[in-house]
């Protein structure tokens, strides 16, 4: 009974810790959904925020050959969404979002970004939502996701992101019904 109660004790208060410290390290993506890496085969490539145009940053993704647990049915999701932590001080700030595999091909997403302060979103924080990627394993290797602001503060990716622990953008990828969710480490 007691080794309970203290067990029980030792759950609250690193329960407490997790939520002093959420505003450093905010709990995104703020989804039901499966929180998983090993059942996704997309990453984004290890590389800084690229600006391919100007006014454009982009991120890179990559496909991984196989997922760490290949039987997943999550392995061979789609990918239709793109969700970025982002600061509350850009929400509303108009953008677009292209997409291709170099500068001379990038073309719009077929749909304009949008903005969304999730009631379970810390203090400060945002999330900037990309839909109708319309990407799969085969088309997502390689390309580059590109966001541009038409106008205001919220110009660059140091503008627009929400850093995580390491100072790094922190993105979020899903699949059509959002029941397969990819968290790739940070790298802005
Ligand atoms: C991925 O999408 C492309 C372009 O829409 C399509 O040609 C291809 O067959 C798809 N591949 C897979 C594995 O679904």
């Amino acid at each position: 009974m007691r080794v309970w109660a203290s067990a029980f004790l030792g759950a609250l208060l690193a329960g407490l810790v997790g939520l002093a410290s959420a505003q450093d390290a905010p709990s995104f993506p703020f989804c039901q959904c499966v929180r998983s890496a090993s059942t996704s085969r997309y990453e984004v490539v290890d590389a800084p925020a690229v600006s391919l145009k100007a006014g454009y940053w982009c991120v890179q993704l990559s496909v991984k050959e196989q997922c760490d647990k290949p039987k997943n049915p999550c392995c061979n999701a789609d990918l239709h969404k793109i969700e970025l932590l982002a600061q509350d001080g850009c929400v509303g700030s108009r953008m677009t979002a292209s997409y291709g595999y170099s500068a001379a091909s990038l073309v719009e997403v077929p749909s304009v970004p949008t903005w969304e302060t999730p009631d379970a979103a810390p203090e400060g924080a945002a999330v900037l939502k990309v839909v109708r990627l319309g990407l799969n394993t085969s088309s997502a290797d390689g390309i580059y996701i590109c966001f541009k602001a038409l106008s205001g503060n919220c110009k660059k990716a140091e503008q627009v992101c929400l850093p995580g622990a390491t100072g790094q953008c922190q993105l979020s990828l899903f699949n059509s019904d959002s029941s397969c969710w990819a968290l790739p480490a940070p790298r802005l």
